[in-house]
Parts: C-alpha cells; structure tokens; sequence
C-alpha cells in the first residue's frame, strides 16, 4: 500500500487532524490510536493478526463540533478507502428493505478506483508514449510491412523507409508543438458507451460503462464505430485505451479487495438515529431493525459485491451522534459491544470558535479574504472583531438553539453580505471590520431573538 495515514504515526495522525480541527484532542486520540492499529495489526503473524480486532469507535458530541469534520479529514489523509454513511439513511421511506450490504459494496466500488487510479498515474508516460505512436499513425499511416514506425523492414538503408521515419520524426515535434490541435482524425471507438463521457469522466462514468462491458463481453463481441475528433481529444481518449491495456484488472481488484478487508474504514454518522425506541407511528423501518441489519456487517461477514466475496472482519467502523434524545446504551446490547470505544466531543466555548475563525488552514476568515483578493480587495479582521464574532456565535447558540461551529457560518455571512454585494461596484480597496462594525451589523437581529431564529 502506498504510504498513507496508516504509515503515520498516532502523534503525526493527530498533528494533521489538528490542521483542520480545533480542539476534540480526545477524540483525535482514539482514531489515531484506531488507525494505528490497524497497521500494527499487519505487522503481527498471521495467526493471531486473524484475532485481532479492529476497536470500532462511537464518537459522541452535540451537533457542529467537529465529528463529521474529524471522519472527513481522516478520510482525505487515508490511502485507506473510506466511505460516510447516514445509518439514518437505512430508516427513510424509500429505503425500505435496501439492504445495508450496498455500504460495502460501495466502498469495494471506491477501493477499486482509488487502485485504478494509483495504476493509471504508474502507467501514464508509457501510455501516454502509446497514444503518442498511435496520434503518428493517424497522421501518417505507416508504409505497407511498417507496423511500428521502428522495428519492421528494418532496413536502414532503404530510401523510402528513411524519407518516411523523417516524416514521422518532423510531424511528432509539431504534434508536441500543437500545430494539429485543431485538425481531426477518425478513430474506432466503443459504441455502447459514449465516448464524450469516457473522456470527460476517465474514472467515474467510464468505468461503469467498462464493467457492463466487461460483463456482456463474452457474449457479444465488442461493437465500436467510427467517430471524429479533435487531436487533443484524440489524444486523452488513446492513452485511456493504452492505459486499460497497461493496467491488469484482475491485479486492481485483488489489491482493491485486500484494502477494504485489512484497511477499509466505514463512517457511520447519525448513529443516534437508529437507537431507541421506534417512532412507533409512520412509515419508518424499525430502528432496532437497521441494528439487527447492520449487525453482520459490524461483526463481521462476507458480503458479495461485482468484484466477489469481501470479508468485513476487519473493517473499522467509526460511529458518530449526538445522543441528545437516545444513548448508547440505547443500541441493542449487540451493537454495543461492537463499538467498545466511546469518545465525548466537548461543546464548543467562545475561545475555541476564536480559533476556529482563525488557526484551520480553511478557517473561515482565511476563505473570506481570499474570496475578496480576487475582487482586489483586502479584507482584515481586527482581533476585536473576531473575537465578538465568536462571542455572538456562543450567545446566539445559547439563546437559540446549540448548532455549534456552524453558528459562524451563518453570523459570517450576515455581516459581510454588504460587503460581499458591493463589491467590485464599490471601487473599494480595503475592507477594514472592526469590533465596532461587528455589533452594528448584527445588534438590530441579536436583540430580535425571533429575528435571530430565522437569519442567524
Ligand atoms: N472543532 C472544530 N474545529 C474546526 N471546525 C469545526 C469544529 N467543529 C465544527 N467545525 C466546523 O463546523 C462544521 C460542522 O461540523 P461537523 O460537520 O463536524 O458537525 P458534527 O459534529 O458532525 O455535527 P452533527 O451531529 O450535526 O452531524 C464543519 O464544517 C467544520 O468546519
Ligand atoms: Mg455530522
């Protein structure tokens, strides 16, 4: 596996964690600790790696602290595949009897990319040389013997031959140079799948288009047909087809497979929303039962997916919910026991949405100004003005209703929309908000508690 979160320390996984959240440290602790783990794990012999578990994590903390944002920066650290999944989601109308197994034949999905991907990227100069040779052939189709420009005829010496390797030499540098861009050739392409989606898509769309034909290859033969394009279309859409003929799929797959079984992480937010007692009325599945559902997953199974049996042994899970009505010790004593890891996440004080406003390498702030650089504008905020920010966020989220760090979102955008709307008319060249300017703005709808309810 290419070195990714899993290589990195529980001190270096927390330190990365720490670039984008703002305090949380214990539960930044457990999923390093997690994460760490499984690494372990692969280092231990093979009868006992079997043993050993993955220590499944409940994350548990009001709305807007940081629980989600945790699982998404995890996932963009990991070489791991990752998946989200809303456990509510298996509650709603609509989703009645879908089954839970689709989480992992989803993150199988996932895996499958990201390893086709890696492969790609491994192939690209050489696929990229291939499409080069096949562009030249388009342009000047080879001598009668001549299939590969260099190898056959072989004969140096033979005039035409020579006359014809310059030709192709003089058009490959013009080729690099752009001078064709804007001529066509005519190339075979797949029917089945349009080929403008295969190219805009390589790695999406494309790919399921690949695998139904994967499936229905051996019954029918492959259709193509003529298409115009474009040389640089042309060209993407070429070293597409030399790299599917460079990467060896069923190496992808094994590789995918072993990821999700050793390293595959599956984040289950909303947890919360499936413990406890059913609604009783309405239309919802039964809460208890996406618990009974999710169960052999958790536990650990086999599940069938398009690229074969996947087993979820050792998958980590990492739950997440507020637990405001429901408990933990509201899942069934199953679910429980399979999550023994349980981490609180701490409200957020006033000095913590300070620093959130300022230290994330996405604070807010940080998007803000950059925003307005672009209209030439230099935005500053003095640490008065931050500071009242974050104070109205804590008051608001006292008096309203606790929406944690989201409250900055939503205070942000009420007091720049002037500024936000002015500009560029406004020939204005720096943007100076203070203290001062924070209170104005937002006086009027703070002491309006109804008001605040609906803007704030
Ligand atoms: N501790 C934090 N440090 C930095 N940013 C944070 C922190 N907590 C929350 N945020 C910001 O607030 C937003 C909401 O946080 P997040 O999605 O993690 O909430 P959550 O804890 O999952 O809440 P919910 O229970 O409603 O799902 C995120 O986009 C993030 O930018
Ligand atoms: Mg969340």
């Amino acid at each position: 596996m290419k070195k990714g979160i899993e290589e990195l320390t529980p001190k270096q996984i927390v330190k990365e964690l720490d670039k984008y959240i703002i305090g949380q440290d214990k539960a930044k602790k457990s999923v390093a600790i997690a994460l760490r783990n499984r690494w372990r794990r692969q280092q231990v012999e093979d009868d006992l790696r079997e043993e050993i578990m993955p220590n499944n994590i409940i994350l548990i903390g009001p709305t807007g602290v940081g629980k989600t944002e945790i699982a998404r920066r995890l996932a963009r650290l990991s070489s791991a595949p990752f998946i989200k999944v809303e456990a509510s989601k298996f509650t709603e109308v609509g989703y009645v009897g879908r089954d839970v197994e689709s989480i992992i034949r989803d993150i199988v999905d996932l895996s499958v990319s990201m390893v086709r991907n890696e492969q790609t990227v491994e192939v690209e100069t050489k696929a990229e040389e291939m499409a080069e040779d096949r562009l030249l052939d388009l342009l000047l189709p080879p001598l009668p013997d001549v299939k590969d420009g260099e190898n056959q005829l072989n004969d140096e010496n033979d005039e035409t031959y020579l006359k014809w390797k310059r030709t192709r030499e003089k058009l490959r540098e013009q080729l690099r140079a752009g001078k064709f861009d804007e001529r066509k050739v005519e190339l075979e392409v797949p029917s089945s799948t349009s080929p403008s989606m295969q190219i805009i898509s390589p790695m999406g769309i494309e790919e399921m288009g690949m695998n139904i034909q994967d499936l229905l290859g051996p019954m029918f033969p492959k259709k193509t047909k003529k298409r115009k394009m474009n040389i640089p279309d042309a060209r993407r859409f070429l070293i597409q087809e030399e790299s599917q003929k460079l990467i060896d799929m069923e190496e992808v797959v094994r590789e995918a497979i072993d990821r999700v079984e050793n390293g595959g992480m599956v984040f289950l937010d909303e947890i919360d929303k499936i413990a406890g007692e059913n609604s009783g009325s309405g239309p919802d599945v039964s809460r208890e039962g996406v618990q009974r559902d999710l169960l052999p997953i958790v536990e650990g199974c086999s599940v069938i997916t398009k690229y074969g049996m996947v087993k979820t042994d050792h998958v980590l899970f990492i739950a997440s919910g507020a637990f405001h009505v429901s408990k933990p010790s509201d899942l069934i004593p199953e679910m429980q026991g399979r999550f023994p890891i349980r981490v609180e996440l701490n409200s957020l004080t006033t000095k913590d949405f300070i620093r959130i406003l300022t230290e994330p390498e996405n604070a807010l702030i940080k998007q803000y100004i950059a925003l307005l650089k672009t209209e030439n504008v230099k935005l500053t905020f003095t640490k008065g003005a931050i500071k009242e920010v974050a104070k109205i966020a804590s008051e608001v989220n006292e008096n309203a209703e606790n929406i944690g760090a989201r409250r900055l979102h939503t205070i942000l955008t009420t007091l720049l929309e002037n500024l936000l709307f002015d500009v560029p008319d406004s020939k204005l060249d720096e943007a100076k908000i203070t203290d001062k300017d924070v209170r104005d703005a937002l006086k009027d709808i703070i002491e309006d508690e109804d008001l605040s309810r609906y803007i704030l």
